[in-house]
């Protein structure tokens, strides 16, 4: 899709719209250097999913998992947010309501300055107690003792990432359906729109009403559904829009 010419479009239904959602994934933390799971530099290339994130793995052998997470933690600790992320920021001050959710696990939005992240997946910089369920926070690169135990009761401490075979929080889902069915727009950028319950939620918007705007280099399995599918980097096509988004809320406001 051409981008200049949709722009205006774009901009038009951006800025009459009350609530905007954004559901991000790999993709947007990919130009900071962070791995994306597929395509053909992904981690589920080099490492099989079923043998490092799944609940069996962990408890079959707890220190290689954790050693995997400590790595990504470190890469992670190592990169900076993107202007894809800063784009995101400024859009909690430029919608009259903007909701950021994430499968992303990285915290790049946060440090980027998002204020209200919603977390499908969890966080990497989160221990959560095997035995209490508490919930630790720990920025430590490398980690001072792996695995980690809990401070309180010696129990093991988990990594608070959802694993494949594992249930996303509930209120977090329904929080999110809620405000997908509930927006005039939602974004769906940088993700494969793969992994169920969150690719759904673009979908439920589309069914209730909403204008679907997809940012991809490559085109996914919402591409058909979206009312607007870009092929670009979100670092690069997100800067582009909102700058012609301030300029016409520059105008309007003369
Ligand atoms: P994927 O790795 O499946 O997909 C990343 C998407 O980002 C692909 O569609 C790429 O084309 C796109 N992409 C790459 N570079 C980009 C760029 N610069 N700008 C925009 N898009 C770009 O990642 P997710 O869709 O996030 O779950 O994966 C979903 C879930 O699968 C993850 O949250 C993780 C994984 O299993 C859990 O760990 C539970």
């Amino acid at each position: 899709m051409d981008i200049q010419s949709n722009l205006g479009p774009v901009c038009d239904i951006l800025l009459a719209a009350n609530n905007v959602c954004s559901l991000t994934g790999a993709g947007i933390s990919a130009e900071s250097g962070v791995p994306t799971f597929r395509g053909k530099d992904g981690l589920w290339k080099t490492y099989r999913a079923e043998q490092l994130a799944t609940p069996m793995a962990f408890i079959q052998d707890p220190r290689l998992i954790w050693e995997w997470y400590d790595w990504r933690r470190g890469i992670i600790a190592s990169k900076e947010p993107n202007d894809g992320h800063k784009v995101l920021v400024e859009w909690e001050a430029l919608f009259p309501n903007f909701a950021l959710i994430t499968q992303n696990i990285d915290g790049l939005h946060q440090r980027a300055g998002s204020k209200n992240v919603i977390e499908l997946h969890g966080n990497i910089w989160k221990q959560r107690c095997t035995s209490e369920n508490t919930l630790i926070e720990n920025h430590d690169v490398p980690l001072e003792e792996i695995p980690p135990h809990c401070e309180t009761c010696g129990a093991l401490l988990r990594p608070h990432v959802v694993w494949f075979g594992e249930s996303l929080d509930g209120s977090i889902l329904q929080q999110s359906f809620h405000l997908s069915a509930a927006c005039d727009v939602m974004f769906s950028i940088g993700t494969s729109a793969v992994v169920q319950p969150a690719a759904s939620l673009p979908l439920s918007a589309a069914e209730h009403g909403a204008k679907i705007i997809e940012v991809n280099p490559d085109p996914t399995p919402l591409t058909d559904f979206a009312d607007f599918s870009f092929r670009a980097k979100s670092g690069e096509f997100l800067p582009v829009l909102n700058d012609e988004l301030k300029k016409r809320t520059h105008q309007k406001k003369e």
